[in-house]
Protein backbone atom coordinates (compact mmCIF):
# COMPACT_ATOMS: atom_id res chain seq x y z
CA UNK A 1 0.00 0.00 0.00
CA UNK A 2 1.39 3.56 -0.91
CA UNK A 3 1.82 5.49 2.28
CA UNK A 4 0.29 8.40 3.45
CA UNK A 5 3.06 11.12 2.34
CA UNK A 6 2.93 15.30 2.26
CA UNK A 7 4.57 16.31 -1.75
CA UNK A 8 6.21 19.99 -1.90
CA UNK A 9 9.00 21.18 -3.99
CA UNK A 10 9.95 24.72 -3.50
CA UNK A 11 12.50 24.59 -5.81
CA UNK A 12 12.21 27.01 -8.91
CA UNK A 13 14.81 25.48 -11.54
CA UNK A 14 15.63 27.16 -15.01
CA UNK A 15 17.20 24.46 -16.82
CA UNK A 16 19.43 24.45 -19.88
CA UNK A 17 22.04 26.22 -21.93
CA UNK A 18 20.17 29.73 -21.69
CA UNK A 19 19.54 29.82 -17.91
CA UNK A 20 21.89 32.50 -16.74
CA UNK A 21 19.78 34.77 -17.80
CA UNK A 22 17.02 33.60 -15.35
CA UNK A 23 19.20 34.44 -11.92
CA UNK A 24 18.43 38.28 -12.61
CA UNK A 25 14.76 37.79 -12.59
CA UNK A 26 15.34 35.62 -9.20
CA UNK A 27 17.74 37.74 -7.61
CA UNK A 28 15.46 40.79 -7.16
CA UNK A 29 13.34 39.28 -4.96
CA UNK A 30 15.98 39.31 -2.19
CA UNK A 31 17.19 41.80 -0.39
CA UNK A 32 20.47 43.52 -1.82
CA UNK A 33 23.09 41.95 -0.05
CA UNK A 34 24.28 38.64 -1.38
CA UNK A 35 26.86 35.89 0.00
CA UNK A 36 28.18 34.59 -3.21
CA UNK A 37 29.85 31.18 -2.01
CA UNK A 38 31.81 28.71 -4.01
CA UNK A 39 34.49 26.60 -3.59
CA UNK A 40 38.49 26.11 -4.70
CA UNK A 41 38.28 28.06 -7.83
CA UNK A 42 36.63 26.05 -10.76
CA UNK A 43 34.16 28.46 -11.56
CA UNK A 44 36.71 31.32 -12.04
CA UNK A 45 38.68 29.06 -14.68
CA UNK A 46 35.28 28.33 -16.30
CA UNK A 47 33.82 31.61 -16.96
CA UNK A 48 30.69 31.30 -14.29
CA UNK A 49 32.04 33.27 -12.16
CA UNK A 50 31.77 36.37 -14.25
CA UNK A 51 28.66 35.41 -15.33
CA UNK A 52 27.39 35.34 -12.01
CA UNK A 53 28.55 38.59 -11.14
CA UNK A 54 27.25 39.98 -14.12
CA UNK A 55 23.95 39.30 -12.55
CA UNK A 56 24.82 40.66 -9.44
CA UNK A 57 26.16 43.49 -11.02
CA UNK A 58 22.72 44.11 -13.06
CA UNK A 59 20.64 43.81 -10.40
CA UNK A 60 22.75 46.24 -7.64
CA UNK A 61 23.75 44.08 -5.22
CA UNK A 62 26.16 43.85 -2.52
CA UNK A 63 28.36 41.51 -3.33
CA UNK A 64 30.10 39.37 0.30
CA UNK A 65 32.29 36.81 -1.37
CA UNK A 66 33.12 33.70 0.57
CA UNK A 67 35.30 31.43 -1.49
CA UNK A 68 37.09 28.39 -0.78
CA UNK A 69 34.50 25.83 0.32
CA UNK A 70 36.24 22.67 0.21
CA UNK A 71 34.91 19.54 -1.07
CA UNK A 72 33.25 17.55 1.78
CA UNK A 73 32.95 20.99 3.71
CA UNK A 74 33.98 20.69 7.45
CA UNK A 75 32.45 21.95 10.37
CA UNK A 76 35.04 24.36 10.83
CA UNK A 77 34.16 26.20 7.63
CA UNK A 78 30.39 26.01 8.47
CA UNK A 79 31.05 27.98 11.77
CA UNK A 80 33.36 30.41 9.95
CA UNK A 81 30.60 31.20 6.79
CA UNK A 82 27.60 31.47 9.67
CA UNK A 83 30.05 34.22 11.57
CA UNK A 84 30.28 35.98 7.80
CA UNK A 85 26.07 35.57 7.14
CA UNK A 86 25.75 36.66 10.32
CA UNK A 87 27.95 40.45 10.70
CA UNK A 88 27.19 41.02 6.89
CA UNK A 89 23.29 40.27 7.73
CA UNK A 90 23.08 38.70 4.19
CA UNK A 91 19.89 38.79 2.85
CA UNK A 92 20.43 35.75 0.13
CA UNK A 93 23.02 33.03 -0.01
CA UNK A 94 23.69 32.41 -3.53
CA UNK A 95 25.91 29.14 -3.91
CA UNK A 96 27.73 28.59 -6.93
CA UNK A 97 29.36 25.41 -7.38
CA UNK A 98 28.55 21.22 -6.50
CA UNK A 99 26.96 19.76 -3.73
CA UNK A 100 29.85 20.39 -1.30
CA UNK A 101 29.07 24.63 -2.39
CA UNK A 102 24.73 23.65 -1.79
CA UNK A 103 25.35 21.80 1.32
CA UNK A 104 27.54 24.34 3.48
CA UNK A 105 25.20 27.21 2.15
CA UNK A 106 22.28 25.36 3.48
CA UNK A 107 24.13 24.79 6.66
CA UNK A 108 24.99 28.41 6.91
CA UNK A 109 21.75 29.43 6.17
CA UNK A 110 20.66 27.15 9.13
CA UNK A 111 23.28 28.39 11.71
CA UNK A 112 23.69 32.23 10.84
CA UNK A 113 21.20 33.46 13.61
CA UNK A 114 20.82 29.76 15.44
CA UNK A 115 22.10 30.43 19.23
CA UNK A 116 23.25 27.08 19.98
CA UNK A 117 25.87 25.48 18.72
CA UNK A 118 24.68 24.20 14.77
CA UNK A 119 26.83 21.32 14.67
CA UNK A 120 25.36 19.83 17.55
CA UNK A 121 21.48 20.70 16.96
CA UNK A 122 20.97 20.32 13.73
CA UNK A 123 23.69 17.43 12.76
CA UNK A 124 23.92 15.41 15.96
CA UNK A 125 20.63 15.90 17.55
CA UNK A 126 19.32 16.23 13.97
CA UNK A 127 16.65 19.05 15.64
CA UNK A 128 14.72 21.46 12.84
CA UNK A 129 15.62 25.15 12.99
CA UNK A 130 13.85 27.75 15.44
CA UNK A 131 16.02 30.50 14.52
CA UNK A 132 15.19 32.41 10.69
CA UNK A 133 16.87 30.79 8.11
CA UNK A 134 18.51 32.50 4.84
CA UNK A 135 17.41 31.98 1.69
CA UNK A 136 19.59 29.96 -0.57
CA UNK A 137 19.95 29.75 -4.60
CA UNK A 138 22.53 28.16 -6.59
CA UNK A 139 23.81 28.22 -9.84
CA UNK A 140 24.69 23.99 -10.09
CA UNK A 141 28.21 23.46 -11.83
CA UNK A 142 28.78 19.44 -10.90
CA UNK A 143 25.91 16.96 -11.10
CA UNK A 144 25.75 13.84 -8.63
CA UNK A 145 23.84 14.68 -5.00
CA UNK A 146 20.59 16.85 -6.09
CA UNK A 147 21.26 18.79 -3.17
CA UNK A 148 19.70 21.64 -5.58
CA UNK A 149 16.46 20.62 -5.05
CA UNK A 150 16.45 18.73 -1.39
CA UNK A 151 17.01 19.53 2.44
CA UNK A 152 20.42 17.98 2.84
CA UNK A 153 23.66 19.39 3.62
CA UNK A 154 26.50 16.88 4.80
CA UNK A 155 29.15 18.35 6.69
CA UNK A 156 32.35 16.56 7.85
CA UNK A 157 33.52 16.76 11.41
CA UNK A 158 37.57 15.24 11.03
CA UNK A 159 38.25 15.76 14.75
CA UNK A 160 35.17 13.95 15.77
CA UNK A 161 35.39 11.21 12.73
CA UNK A 162 31.80 11.41 11.67
CA UNK A 163 30.17 12.45 8.33
CA UNK A 164 26.55 13.26 9.14
CA UNK A 165 23.88 15.25 7.27
CA UNK A 166 20.74 17.63 7.67
CA UNK A 167 17.13 17.24 6.59
CA UNK A 168 16.33 20.70 6.45
CA UNK A 169 12.05 20.92 6.25
CA UNK A 170 10.96 22.91 2.90
CA UNK A 171 12.23 26.53 4.41
CA UNK A 172 15.79 24.76 3.91
CA UNK A 173 15.45 23.93 0.42
CA UNK A 174 16.68 25.77 -2.43
CA UNK A 175 14.44 28.45 -3.75
CA UNK A 176 16.20 28.93 -7.01
CA UNK A 177 18.58 26.65 -8.73
CA UNK A 178 20.40 27.47 -12.08
CA UNK A 179 20.61 24.20 -14.19
CA UNK A 180 22.95 25.08 -17.14
CA UNK A 181 24.43 21.42 -18.50
CA UNK A 182 27.42 23.22 -20.50
CA UNK A 183 28.58 24.30 -16.91
CA UNK A 184 29.33 20.61 -16.30
CA UNK A 185 31.46 19.97 -19.08
CA UNK A 186 34.74 21.01 -17.88
CA UNK A 187 34.36 18.32 -14.66
CA UNK A 188 37.28 16.35 -14.52
CA UNK A 189 36.30 12.87 -15.56
CA UNK A 190 36.98 11.48 -11.92
CA UNK A 191 34.59 13.76 -10.35
CA UNK A 192 32.06 13.46 -13.24
CA UNK A 193 32.19 9.23 -12.68
CA UNK A 194 31.72 10.03 -8.96
CA UNK A 195 28.40 11.95 -9.34
CA UNK A 196 27.33 9.90 -12.09
CA UNK A 197 27.34 6.49 -9.27
CA UNK A 198 25.97 9.03 -6.24
CA UNK A 199 22.81 9.25 -8.45
CA UNK A 200 22.37 5.84 -9.56
CA UNK A 201 22.99 4.96 -5.57
CA UNK A 202 20.32 7.41 -4.66
CA UNK A 203 17.64 5.52 -6.70
CA UNK A 204 19.44 2.18 -5.15
CA UNK A 205 18.58 3.51 -1.57
CA UNK A 206 15.17 4.96 -2.39
CA UNK A 207 14.46 1.55 -4.76
CA UNK A 208 15.66 -1.31 -2.59
CA UNK A 209 13.54 -1.19 0.29
CA UNK A 210 9.67 -2.30 0.97
CA UNK A 211 7.84 -4.41 -1.33
CA UNK A 212 5.40 -2.09 -2.63
CA UNK A 213 4.46 -1.69 -5.85
CA UNK A 214 3.74 1.74 -6.47
CA UNK A 215 4.55 4.45 -9.00
CA UNK A 216 7.79 5.52 -7.06
CA UNK A 217 9.85 2.03 -8.26
CA UNK A 218 8.38 2.66 -11.84
CA UNK A 219 10.10 6.07 -11.71
CA UNK A 220 12.71 4.80 -10.29
CA UNK A 221 13.22 1.99 -12.95
CA UNK A 222 13.50 4.93 -15.62
CA UNK A 223 15.74 6.84 -14.12
CA UNK A 224 18.17 3.96 -13.41
CA UNK A 225 18.25 3.02 -17.40
CA UNK A 226 18.14 7.00 -18.25
CA UNK A 227 21.20 7.45 -16.45
CA UNK A 228 22.75 3.96 -17.49
CA UNK A 229 22.23 5.07 -20.90
CA UNK A 230 23.72 8.74 -20.78
CA UNK A 231 26.44 7.68 -18.73
CA UNK A 232 27.79 5.44 -21.31
CA UNK A 233 28.03 7.92 -23.69
CA UNK A 234 29.24 10.70 -21.27
CA UNK A 235 31.90 8.69 -20.70
CA UNK A 236 33.12 7.88 -24.38
CA UNK A 237 32.80 11.61 -25.01
CA UNK A 238 32.48 13.75 -21.80
CA UNK A 239 31.58 16.59 -24.48
CA UNK A 240 28.15 15.14 -25.32
CA UNK A 241 26.32 18.31 -24.10
CA UNK A 242 22.81 15.53 -24.22
CA UNK A 243 24.25 13.35 -22.42
CA UNK A 244 25.27 15.61 -19.42
CA UNK A 245 21.93 17.20 -19.69
CA UNK A 246 20.30 13.88 -19.45
CA UNK A 247 22.38 13.41 -16.31
CA UNK A 248 22.20 16.61 -14.57
CA UNK A 249 17.56 16.38 -14.96
CA UNK A 250 18.09 12.92 -14.21
CA UNK A 251 19.92 13.59 -11.00
CA UNK A 252 17.78 16.37 -9.61
CA UNK A 253 14.96 13.60 -9.59
CA UNK A 254 17.03 11.10 -8.29
CA UNK A 255 17.43 13.11 -4.78
CA UNK A 256 14.28 15.42 -4.62
CA UNK A 257 12.08 13.16 -2.33
CA UNK A 258 9.82 12.30 -5.60
CA UNK A 259 10.69 8.44 -5.53
CA UNK A 260 10.52 7.82 -2.00
CA UNK A 261 6.50 8.62 -1.74
CA UNK A 262 5.14 7.03 -0.21
CA UNK A 263 7.81 3.99 0.29
CA UNK A 264 10.55 3.48 3.18
CA UNK A 265 13.92 3.88 2.56
CA UNK A 266 17.65 2.03 2.68
CA UNK A 267 20.29 4.46 2.72
CA UNK A 268 22.81 1.90 4.41
CA UNK A 269 25.18 2.17 1.35
CA UNK A 270 25.32 6.07 2.34
CA UNK A 271 25.92 5.10 5.88
CA UNK A 272 29.00 3.13 5.05
CA UNK A 273 29.83 5.43 2.07
CA UNK A 274 29.92 8.56 4.43
CA UNK A 275 31.97 6.40 7.22
CA UNK A 276 34.46 6.12 5.12
CA UNK A 277 34.47 9.73 4.42
CA UNK A 278 34.95 10.93 7.66
CA UNK A 279 38.22 8.78 7.78
CA UNK A 280 39.63 9.38 4.09
CA UNK A 281 38.09 12.40 2.66
CA UNK A 282 37.67 10.35 -0.49
CA UNK A 283 35.41 11.64 -3.27
CA UNK A 284 32.12 10.96 -2.21
CA UNK A 285 30.66 8.75 -5.06
CA UNK A 286 33.77 6.81 -4.83
CA UNK A 287 32.78 5.45 -1.29
CA UNK A 288 29.51 4.68 -1.88
CA UNK A 289 30.92 2.63 -5.15
CA UNK A 290 33.07 0.82 -3.40
CA UNK A 291 31.20 -0.93 -0.80
CA UNK A 292 27.19 -1.40 -3.01
CA UNK A 293 28.17 -4.66 -4.06
CA UNK A 294 29.59 -6.60 -1.08
CA UNK A 295 26.81 -4.95 0.50
CA UNK A 296 23.82 -5.86 -2.13
CA UNK A 297 24.37 -9.44 -2.52
CA UNK A 298 24.66 -9.80 1.60
CA UNK A 299 20.59 -8.44 1.66
CA UNK A 300 20.25 -9.91 -1.69
CA UNK A 301 18.17 -13.22 0.27
CA UNK A 302 15.90 -10.79 2.43
CA UNK A 303 14.77 -8.66 -0.65
CA UNK A 304 14.86 -11.63 -3.48
CA UNK A 305 11.99 -10.28 -4.94
CA UNK A 306 13.17 -6.82 -5.89
CA UNK A 307 16.60 -7.99 -6.93
CA UNK A 308 14.92 -10.04 -9.59
CA UNK A 309 12.83 -6.99 -10.43
CA UNK A 310 16.00 -4.60 -10.89
CA UNK A 311 17.66 -7.55 -12.88
CA UNK A 312 14.34 -7.67 -15.35
CA UNK A 313 12.92 -4.01 -15.58
CA UNK A 314 16.57 -1.97 -15.30
CA UNK A 315 19.20 -4.31 -16.96
CA UNK A 316 16.80 -6.26 -19.20
CA UNK A 317 18.24 -9.79 -17.83
CA UNK A 318 15.40 -12.34 -18.95
CA UNK A 319 14.59 -13.83 -15.43
CA UNK A 320 10.84 -15.90 -16.29
CA UNK A 321 12.70 -19.49 -16.48
CA UNK A 322 15.12 -18.60 -14.34
CA UNK A 323 15.26 -19.66 -10.76
CA UNK A 324 15.04 -16.40 -8.48
CA UNK A 325 18.13 -16.11 -6.91
CA UNK A 326 20.34 -16.86 -10.49
CA UNK A 327 18.68 -14.23 -12.21
CA UNK A 328 18.82 -11.49 -8.99
CA UNK A 329 22.87 -12.39 -8.98
CA UNK A 330 22.44 -11.84 -13.08
CA UNK A 331 21.17 -8.76 -12.18
CA UNK A 332 23.83 -7.69 -9.68
CA UNK A 333 26.35 -9.04 -11.98
CA UNK A 334 25.13 -6.64 -14.97
CA UNK A 335 25.42 -3.52 -11.86
CA UNK A 336 29.37 -4.73 -11.34
CA UNK A 337 30.01 -5.29 -15.49
CA UNK A 338 28.40 -1.20 -15.67
CA UNK A 339 30.43 0.20 -13.02
CA UNK A 340 33.59 -1.30 -14.21
CA UNK A 341 32.69 0.35 -17.46
CA UNK A 342 32.72 4.01 -16.17
CA UNK A 343 35.91 2.99 -14.45
CA UNK A 344 33.99 3.75 -10.53
CA UNK A 345 36.72 2.97 -7.59
CA UNK A 346 35.28 -1.07 -6.85
CA UNK A 347 37.68 -1.13 -3.94
CA UNK A 348 38.18 0.66 -0.45
CA UNK A 349 41.88 0.42 -0.81
CA UNK A 350 42.09 2.77 -3.79
CA UNK A 351 40.17 5.79 -1.26
CA UNK A 352 43.04 4.74 1.59
CA UNK A 353 41.15 2.65 3.67
CA UNK A 354 43.68 0.00 5.45
CA UNK A 355 42.52 -3.20 7.02
CA UNK A 356 43.04 -1.92 10.37
CA UNK A 357 40.36 1.10 9.84
CA UNK A 358 37.97 -0.92 8.94
CA UNK A 359 36.78 -1.82 12.35
CA UNK A 360 36.91 2.23 13.13
CA UNK A 361 34.74 2.94 10.38
CA UNK A 362 32.23 -0.15 11.05
CA UNK A 363 31.94 1.21 14.78
CA UNK A 364 30.76 5.18 13.45
CA UNK A 365 28.67 3.54 10.91
CA UNK A 366 24.72 4.39 11.54
CA UNK A 367 22.63 1.03 11.33
CA UNK A 368 19.24 1.40 10.12
CA UNK A 369 16.37 -1.07 10.23
CA UNK A 370 14.76 0.41 7.08
CA UNK A 371 16.34 -1.57 4.52
CA UNK A 372 15.66 -5.51 3.97
CA UNK A 373 18.06 -6.35 6.56
CA UNK A 374 19.59 -4.15 9.41
CA UNK A 375 23.06 -5.00 9.62
CA UNK A 376 25.15 -5.56 12.34
CA UNK A 377 28.63 -3.42 13.00
CA UNK A 378 30.80 -7.25 12.69
CA UNK A 379 28.28 -7.09 8.88
CA UNK A 380 29.63 -3.76 8.14
CA UNK A 381 33.41 -4.89 9.17
CA UNK A 382 32.79 -7.43 6.47
CA UNK A 383 31.88 -5.55 4.15
CA UNK A 384 34.80 -2.81 4.23
CA UNK A 385 37.21 -5.95 4.11
CA UNK A 386 35.51 -7.48 1.05
CA UNK A 387 35.89 -4.13 -0.54
CA UNK A 388 39.74 -3.48 -0.11
O1 LIG B 1 35.90 23.47 -5.50
P1 LIG B 1 35.94 23.62 -6.97
O2 LIG B 1 37.15 24.29 -7.46
O3 LIG B 1 34.67 24.22 -7.52
O4 LIG B 1 36.06 22.11 -7.57
C1 LIG B 1 35.08 21.12 -7.44
C2 LIG B 1 35.47 20.00 -6.50
O5 LIG B 1 36.86 19.87 -6.44
C3 LIG B 1 34.93 20.42 -8.75
N1 LIG B 1 33.98 21.05 -9.65
C4 LIG B 1 32.68 21.34 -9.42
N2 LIG B 1 32.13 21.86 -10.53
C5 LIG B 1 33.11 21.92 -11.46
C6 LIG B 1 34.29 21.40 -10.91
N3 LIG B 1 35.44 21.33 -11.60
C7 LIG B 1 35.44 21.77 -12.87
N4 LIG B 1 34.34 22.26 -13.48
C8 LIG B 1 33.16 22.34 -12.81
N5 LIG B 1 32.05 22.78 -13.45
O6 LIG B 1 34.46 19.12 -8.44
C9 LIG B 1 34.94 18.74 -7.17
C10 LIG B 1 33.84 18.06 -6.41
O7 LIG B 1 32.80 18.96 -6.09
P2 LIG B 1 31.80 18.63 -4.88
O8 LIG B 1 30.83 19.74 -4.79
O9 LIG B 1 32.60 18.28 -3.68
O10 LIG B 1 31.11 17.28 -5.40
P3 LIG B 1 29.65 16.74 -5.19
O11 LIG B 1 28.69 17.52 -5.99
O12 LIG B 1 29.75 15.28 -5.42
O13 LIG B 1 29.32 17.03 -3.64
C11 LIG B 1 29.80 16.16 -2.63
C12 LIG B 1 29.24 16.52 -1.28
O14 LIG B 1 27.80 16.43 -1.26
C13 LIG B 1 27.37 15.54 -0.22
C14 LIG B 1 28.55 14.58 -0.14
O15 LIG B 1 28.56 13.83 1.04
C15 LIG B 1 29.72 15.53 -0.23
O16 LIG B 1 29.99 16.14 1.00
N6 LIG B 1 26.06 14.97 -0.52
C16 LIG B 1 24.97 15.77 -0.42
C17 LIG B 1 23.69 15.29 -0.58
C18 LIG B 1 22.49 16.14 -0.46
N7 LIG B 1 22.60 17.41 -0.21
O17 LIG B 1 21.37 15.64 -0.60
C19 LIG B 1 23.42 13.88 -0.85
C20 LIG B 1 24.60 13.11 -1.28
O18 LIG B 1 24.36 11.75 -0.98
C21 LIG B 1 25.90 13.53 -0.67
O19 LIG B 1 26.07 12.94 0.61
ZN1 LIG C 1 24.98 10.43 -2.35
Amino acid sequence: MIGNFTFCSPTRLHFGDRSMSRLPEELIKYGPKVMLTYGGGSIKRNGVYEEVLAALEATGKVVVEDPGVMSNPTVEKLYNGARIAREHDVDLILAVGGGSVIDYAKGVSASAWCDEDPWEKYYLRKEMPECRLIPVGCVLTMVGTGSEMNGGSVITNHAQKIKTEMGLDDRGVPKFAILNPRYTLSVPKYQMVSGIYDIFNHICEQYFSGDDDNVSDYLSEGLMRSVIHASRIAVRDPLDYEARSNLMWASTWALNTLIAKGKTEDWEVHMIGQAIGAFTDAAHGMTLSAVSLPYYRRILPYGLHRFVRFARNVWDIPAEGMDPESAALAGLSALEEWMNEIGVVMHAAELGVTKEMTGEIAAVTPLYDTGYRKLTKEDVEEILRESL
